[in-house]
This record gives C-alpha cells, structure tokens and sequence, in this order.
C-alpha cells in the first residue's frame, strides 16, 4: 500500500527470480490460465515482462481462495503474496524456479471470453487475428516483435545523433512524389477540387534540406504508397530516410555498414563481417536471376545457350538467339528427392512465373535420364556431363525462354528447391550490397522508359553520352542492401547538375513544362547553389521482420492493413457523410451502399 491505501505493483511478473525468494510481492496483470487442483488454485498471471505462477491456498484464506477460484482467462488482476521456491520447477519459464504464493487478490477488470487465445501459436485466421488486435497484441511473439522494433529505433537514433545526423520531419500533405507507386490523395476544402498527396518517401524534401545547408538529415517516417500488397508491402510503411552533403557512393556505404553493424550487434548479438559483399546488377541477374538474390544458398544457374545454339531439341535451340537464353541449376547428388510427381509440381511451379516447361536430367551411373534424352547428341551430352562436373546421383534443372522469363522463373525455382531440401538456415545472415542498377527500365505499358530508381538518381559518369544514344545501357549510382533475399534499403547519389537532370526528364518522355509543374521547387532550389548528395532509405518493416525472423509484414506492425488496404480493427477506409463530400466539392462516382 502506498500513502494513500492504494495497492502498488512491485514487481513486473516475468522478472522474479531465486532471488526473490521470500520477498513479498504485488503482482500485476492479465490470467493467463488457472487451474483448480483440490484446496489449491494455481494462476499463471502474465504482463509484457512474461508469466509468473501463483498459487492460492485453501489453508491460507478461504476468502482469497474463493475469489482466485473466480478468475477466468484475460480478467486483470492484482495479487500480492511472499514468493517462494517451487516444488516442480518449471525450466521452459524463465520464472520456474519461484512462485508466489497468494494472500491477497483483486479483480481489476473482468473478460468475457476472449474471441481468440492469447498464446503464440494459436490457430486463429489472420482474419480474427486483425479484428481482435487487441487481444492479438497480447501474444507474447507480438509482444516481443514490438519491443525489437522499439529498440531498433532507438539504436538507429543512437547511431545517427552519434554520427552528426540531424532528425527532420517533413511533411505528411504534400505534392506528388517521384517514386512512381500510385499515391494516395487528401482532399483540400480550402482549395476545392485540388489534393493533396501523401508522401511515398520524404525524397524531394530530404534533397531540399541538403540544399538549404543540413549536411546530414536522417527521420524515421511514415510513406504512403497504393500499390499491389504483398507479403512483404504495406500501404502505409514505415522508413529510416538517411540523406547526405559532399559524398560519393563509397562514403554512404561505409557510414551504412557501420550503423547496419552495429543494429546487428545490439539487437541479435551477431558480428556481421565488413567490408560486406557487393554484387553489380548484371552479375545477380545472370548467377541468381533476381537483383534480391538469397545468398543463404547456392544453386546458381548455369548458362546453357551456346551448348545448344545447334540443338536437335528446337524448345532449346529457339531460345539461343538474342535476348533469350537456356539455363539450368545443378542440384548435386539429391536426385532421390525428385520423384515424378515432384518434378511434374516443379514443373507446374515454374509455369506459374511463364515458363514453358522444365527440362531435367538425371545422371544414373553414365546413363543420362531425362525425357530429352533422345534429342540431346554426343556433344551436348559430354558438354553437359563433363562440363559442368555432372556425377551420379546429379539433377540438372532447365529452362529456356525469354532472358526474364528464365531469370524469373529460375529465380523462384531455386529458392523453392532449397526450401523444399530444408537448406535455408533460419539463423543466417547474407548480406549484399547490389550495385549499378540500370538507370532506366522499359515500362511496357506505358511503351516508354521509366526510372529503375527515381529520376534524380545519377548516371554512372562513364555511360552519360549514352543517356540519348542508348538509354538501356546506362547504369546508376544506386544501392540496394538486400539480407537474405529482401530489399532492406536503397537510395543513390543524385543529379545536381540542372543540365543534366533537364537530359534525365527528357529520356523519360517528360516535357519541361512537365518536369517544372511536378519537380519544379527542387529544380529552382537547385539555382543557388547545390551541394553533391545522396542517401538511402531503408524499410524499417522490412528490417524488423529480418530481425524477428517474421514472414509477414503485419507481424511487425502493430495496427497494419490487410492485403486489399483496410483496416479489419477500424473498419478504414469507410465512406463518410454526404456533407462532408459537399464541403469538398465532391461527388462520388461509385454505389456505395
Ligand atoms: P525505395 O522506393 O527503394 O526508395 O524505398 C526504400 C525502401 O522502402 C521499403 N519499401 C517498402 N516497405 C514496405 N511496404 C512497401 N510498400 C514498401 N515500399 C518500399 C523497401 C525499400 O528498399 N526515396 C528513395 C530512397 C532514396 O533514394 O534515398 C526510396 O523511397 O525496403
Ligand atoms: P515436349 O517436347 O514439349 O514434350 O517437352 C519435353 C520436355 O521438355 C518436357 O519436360 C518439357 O517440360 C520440357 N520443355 C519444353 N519446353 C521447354 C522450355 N522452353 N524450357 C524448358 N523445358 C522445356
């Protein structure tokens, strides 16, 4: 009791120890579960430090016992008791050596029964789950997701202030920003007919606040992008934006790999080993088909299409002209795990991403075993066998299409067989710095050239006479990290050059006035003195779920959206009053009901 009769917490639950032992202890928290066993209750109480076991004894006091008896699943209460040493110790609980053995008990908030369990691996759908976040937030892996992205935040913001990095928010109603996603509107009612857009990153303005003099600005912010929702994609998401004065790439990459070190170290204990692995773009397209390549495992992919520029086999032959390529992955030595039935899956799998079939040869003793074998002459064969080591027991894997399709295609196959052969380690970390993008990717919808990145990100200096010429082959100064397959971060070095980035605007097909009306606060900023800049932006999602082995996004948000962007807690997006539309000047377009 403190000074004015009201209990106090003493202890978090999760916390006692042996060295509690004999202490007396005021306990707060939600009943996990209680057990009657005769004259004794036992409760497990839990808060976020973890679970305690309470017992109350019939002997001890018949009223605290009837009360305790009461208690049902999630009721609030608070208990005071001696903790003492437990018979059975309990070694799965970091608390089960002690229990407390109750005096006292009082019921805080009752709970009717909880729609889903509050334990880990509960077998709610994902439906349930976001409906009752509340009681979902409860779990103890949620808990501890939570916690993990707290103390990353705050190693982040360590390391920044450490380094110079000045925090700067930016705002959240803005103008269109140039990272290509649709965006979100907000209507203005000051300025009928007009919106606002909400930000799909700070770029524009964290490249103003190197104009106006900041040198280093960092900021742990929210942006907004309306695109396809995947596993790893949020609507809204969250971003440590990093930008930087008077460096080139080499310097962003160093401060990086210090700050990805060090939230490494304090969050998981891990040593991660630097300088860390950089990878051009070409060379993860051709080795791992994808610019994320997991490095966790090997399968590489073998370039076949000059064995069979001659092949009897024309679905091989037909894809050894420019643009086209047959490739293969060798899986050593497991060919037993291929029966028919799983071949004919992958097959199906590979399919899936526009593959027009898989090819696969087994090596049996000399024999090839495969049903292209008959098309396959004695120089493909000893080019197969020999050259690429084939032994007994071997299984290669091809494709031959389009350079993208195979690339694609190949790319999730290989990820896929080292799922299925459990060769993923859970508990290792790949690093890769991907480098040299291309600055341009052809969209082919739009039949025009849009930016890989955005369009301030520079050329690498030695393709810059070919901007016009041959804009397919100008690479960029831009950087993604990837960990163990995920884009954790990108960002570049930007144009500072007017001229230059007049050229940029061109090559992808916008006018002056059009670059003026979207970017033109940027360009005139760029009038009066612009110093050399770049940065990064990393998803902080996407980090947390690395550094909590999560594999959906939403187990890493507190209150996040679903796959087609509502919220199943708040029922957003909702429709809103016809009033409110009138005072926007809008009128809607669809049936709502
Ligand atoms: P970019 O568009 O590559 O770069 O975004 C940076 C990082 O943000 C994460 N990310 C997402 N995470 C969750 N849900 C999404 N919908 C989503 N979209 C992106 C990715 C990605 O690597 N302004 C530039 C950065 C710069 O040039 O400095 C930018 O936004 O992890
Ligand atoms: P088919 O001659 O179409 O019966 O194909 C014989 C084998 O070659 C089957 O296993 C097909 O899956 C495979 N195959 C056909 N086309 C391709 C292709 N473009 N790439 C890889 N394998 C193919």
């Amino acid at each position: 009791m403190d000074r004015l009769g009201k209990t106090r917490r003493t202890n978090k639950c999760g916390t006692l120890r042996k060295e509690n032992i004999n202490e007396k202890a005021t306990v707060m928290g939600w009943v996990q579960k209680k057990r009657n066993l005769g004259s004794l209750v036992f409760i497990d109480l839990r808060d976020i430090s973890g679970l305690v076991q309470v017992v109350f004894d019939e002997e001890l006091d018949k009223s605290a016992f009837d009360k305790a008896s009461e208690v049902k699943s999630e009721y609030v209460i608070t208990i005071t008791g001696k903790v003492r040493e437990r018979e059975s110790k309990n070694d799965s609980m970091p608390t089960g050596d002690i229990e407390i053995y109750g005096e006292e008990i009082k019921i805080l908030s009752q709970s009717e029964t909880p729609p889903i369990y509050v334990k880990d691996n509960d077998d709610a759908s994902e439906t349930m789950r976001l409906k009752n976040r509340f009681l979902d937030l409860r779990k103890p892996f949620m808990q501890n997701n939570l916690i993990v992205r707290a103390k990353t935040a705050k190693v982040i913001r360590d390391f920044m202030n450490e380094n110079e990095f000045l925090e700067i928010e930016t705002p959240v109603l803005n103008k269109p920003t140039p990272e290509g996603a649709r965006d979100y509107l907000v209507p203005s009612r000051v300025n009928k007919g007009s919106f606002y857009a909400l930000p799909q990153s700070p770029q524009i303005f964290k490249q103003l606040l190197m104009v106006s003099g900041y040198d280093r600005y960092y900021q742990i912010v929210k942006c907004f992008r309306d695109e396809d929702l995947r596993a790893n994609r949020q609507p809204e998401f969250t971003q440590l934006d990093i930008e930087m004065s008077f460096v080139d790439t080499e310097d962003i990459i160093a401060i990086n790999e210090r700050l990805i070190t060090r939230i490494f170290k304090e969050i998981k204990n891990i040593d991660i080993v630097t300088p860390i692995r950089r990878m051009d773009y070409d060379e993860a397209m051709n080795r791992y088909g994808s610019d994320k390549p997991d490095l966790r495992f090997g399968y590489e992919f073998i370039d076949l299409t000059q064995i069979f520029t001659d092949s009897e086999f024309n679905a091989f032959k037909s894809n050894t002209t420019a643009g086209r390529s047959v490739k293969g992955i060798l899986v050593s030595g497991k060919s037993e795990s291929f029966s028919k039935k799983a071949i004919s899956k992958l097959e199906s799998f590979v399919k899936s991403y526009d593959a027009k079939g898989l090819a696969w040869i087994r090596l049996e003793g000399e024999e090839l075993n495969s049903p292209i074998a008959k098309f396959l002459g004695d120089n493909e064969r000893s080019k197969l066998i020999n050259g690429l080591e084939m032994k007994d027991g071997d299984m290669l894997f091809i494709v031959a299409d389009t350079t993208n399709v195979v690339n694609n295609a190949l790319g999730a196959l290989r990820k896929k067989i080292a799922a299925d052969l459990n060769e993923i380690d859970e508990n290792q970390y790949e690093l890769v710095w991907i480098t040299d993008f291309p600055l341009f990717e052809y969209d082919e919808e739009a039949k025009r050239h849009v930016a890989k990145h955005h369009p301030f990100t520079a050329p690498i200096d030695e393709d810059l006479d070919k901007l016009e010429s041959n804009p397919d082959e100008v690479r960029a100064k831009a950087y993604d990290i990837v960990i163990n397959g995920d884009e954790i971060g990108g960002g570049s070095i930007r144009i500072t050059d007017r001229g230059l980035q007049q050229r940029m605007f061109k090559a992808l097909g916008l006018t002056e006035d059009e670059a003026e009306s979207k970017f033109g606060f940027l360009l005139n900023s760029f009038r009066y003195g612009v110093p050399p800049h770049g940065g990064i932006a990393y998803g902080l999602d996407r980090l947390i779920m690395t550094l909590t082995g999560s594999t959906n996004i939403r187990d890493v948000i507190a209150f996040p959206k679903t796959q087609s962007a509502s919220c199943l807690l708040s029922g957003a997006p909702t429709t809103v009053d016809a009033n409110q539309l009138k005072e926007l000047g809008i009128k809607l377009d669809v049936q709502v009901e």
